[in-house]
């Protein structure tokens, strides 16, 4: 299967065979997530892998008890570390070790970033945060397709009561809970925008299509 065609097939996936998932699958999954880009390399994402059938039923009724919840036999749940932006530094040392950015970059880049760090307000980060997590949930929900499993994103759940059920640090942040599972079901494609009504040309509302 090749992208194109990952992107294609997917949807949203609300009901699961019971079946377990192979270790070897999970692990796949959460390395598409490992290599996703981030800003600045910094990889805020954490993710918690839920198999538990008590501690599903916990984060069901903390999503409004949506059944795909606690139906599905793993939950990856997708969090952002806010600390992570402020190891920026060794990120950049990283990066440039790699070969990836010039040697300058370590006087240029560095500064502008710790300025920008000591002012940033939380609304900011969470804007930078869920932006990098959201790439690599995505990769997961890819991956997925091609090795013949279903996701669904959930972000419809009460935020306090997730964090307490899986003992979550205040400075982490919860994207998303991921139902995983072999799909019980095969909807067809969901409506979609056109073209036309979403790319522009040049300026923002010139038609493009
Ligand atoms: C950020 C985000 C949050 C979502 N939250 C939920 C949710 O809480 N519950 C749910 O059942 N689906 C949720 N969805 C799935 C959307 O309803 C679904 O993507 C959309 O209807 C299009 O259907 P498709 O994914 O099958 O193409 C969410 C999707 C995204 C990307």
């Amino acid at each position: 299967m090749d992208v194109r065609e990952a992107i294609k097939n997917r949807r949203s996936i609300r009901k699961f065979k019971p079946d377990p998932i192979p270790e070897e699958k999970i692990r796949l999954l959460l390395e598409g997530a490992r290599l996703a880009p981030s800003g600045t390399n910094t990889q805020p994402w954490r993710f918690i892998v839920v198999k538990d059938d008590d501690t599903k039923k916990k984060l069901q009724t903390a999503a409004h008890n949506q059944r795909h919840v606690k139906s599905a036999p793993v939950i990856i749940v997708c969090c952002a570390d806010l600390k992570a932006f402020r190891e920026f530094p060794e990120r950049v040392d990283e990066l440039i070790e790699s070969g990836a950015l010039p040697e300058r970059t370590r006087e240029v880049f560095i500064p502008y970033l710790k300025k920008g760090m000591s002012t940033v307000t939380k609304d900011a980060l969470m804007i930078a945060v869920a932006a990098n997590v959201a790439i690599a949930v995505e990769h997961i929900v890819l991956q997925a397709v091609e090795i013949g499993l279903g996701t669904c994103w959930v972000r419809w759940y009460e935020d306090e009561k997730v964090k307490e059920i899986l003992d979550i640090p205040d400075h982490v942040e919860v994207m998303a809970l991921l139902p995983v599972g072999v799909p019980d079901e095969d909807p067809a494609q969901r409506p979609r925008l056109e073209l036309g009504q979403i790319v522009f040309s040049g300026k923002y509302g010139e038609k493009y299509f």
